[in-house]
């Protein structure tokens, strides 16, 4: 009665002969067609607010708008581009991501980590994740670049809810060093190296879309969060159940809510990102050679 018919159209509540691709199929199509038409990425980044810019710096590149890949999510928000591109730089095959799709979009987490789940596939070795983030620890002023040492997760739920896909990796994935000792240290000498103060800590994901209360950033202050952002971590959850190597690089666009006695606004994100994407950009190019 089934024969023909996927795995996953056998799935209860389905009327026999439904095909319904199951997400793993779905994040093989988008690979495929990837695949076809460029030699696969090694490294994969992702741009936050305002960031985009980075993607232009990558030579012989092949681009695609995010509506024309399959299943892909769109991203709706201000200053996120919606496009992939994927070319070469500093000797390296590179994707750049300009806009991710937000939980606080609507979209569950395994929709906000498909692009992730597509870089995997893919055979990226590394991802470099950057966003925009509040700072709370006072020493990450705004113009800030921090290098994410551990993050935790106040989203309310996980990529991996859900039966686990063996294909991408375990059930219970370990979370102890989700952003690389080795990367966040080679963060660190390229910084150097181009006498760009750079700061490190430990970034909190909300679900958002509003901003945090003064309170909220008490309380995330005393469970030890030194940024706060709406974004990165299911994508760092979703890498590390692949093996992928990350490195989460967020720009302190603003002090968070509270800490100056001013409210918050998106303009004041995008300004900021904007005035240092170039020294943002120039870091990711000399991490991308030296990995
Ligand atoms: N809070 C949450 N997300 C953010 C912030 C903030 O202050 N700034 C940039 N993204």
């Amino acid at each position: 009665m089934f024969r023909g018919v996927s795995r996953a159209a056998r799935k209860p509540g389905l009327q026999p002969g439904t095909i319904r691709m199951d997400y793993y199929d779905k994040v093989e199509e988008a690979a495929a067609l990837i695949r076809r038409e460029t030699p696969p990425p090694d490294v994969a980044v992702v741009l936050g607010s305002g960031l985009g810019a980075f993607a232009t710096t990558l030579q012989d590149a092949t681009a695609w708008s995010y509506a024309d890949l399959p299943h892909w999510p769109a991203s709706h928000v201000i200053g996120h581009e919606g496009r992939l591109v994927v070319g070469t730089l500093a000797g390296r095959r590179v994707s750049a991501l300009s806009g991710r799709a937000h939980f606080y979009e609507g979209h569950d987490l395994r929709t906000v980590t498909f692009a992730t789940r597509v870089m995997g596939r893919l055979g990226a070795k590394a991802l470099i994740l950057t966003n925009a983030a509040g700072g709370i620890n006072v020493k990450l002023t705004p113009g800030t670049l921090m290098v994410m040492d551990d993050h935790i997760n106040l989203l309310g739920s996980n990529p991996l809810v859900g039966p686990n896909e063996d294909r991408f990796g375990l059930r219970f994935p370990d979370m102890s060093t989700v952003y690389s000792p080795r990367l966040r240290a080679l963060a660190d000498d390229v910084a150097a190296a181009q006498g760009l103060p750079i700061g490190h800590g430990v970034y909190v994901a909300v679900h958002g879309p509003s901003y945090e209360t003064p309170a909220e950033i008490r309380f995330l202050r005393t469970i030890g969060a030194d940024a706060v952002g709406m974004s990165t971590v299911p994508e760092a959850i979703a890498a590390r159940h692949m093996g992928i190597e990350v490195l989460g690089i967020s720009c302190i666009t603003n002090a968070a809510a509270g800490v100056l006695p001013k409210p918050l606004n998106h303009d004041e994100v995008m300004e900021v990102a904007r005035q240092v994407r170039g020294r943002f950009a120039a870091l990711l190019e000399g991490i991308i050679g030296r990995l």
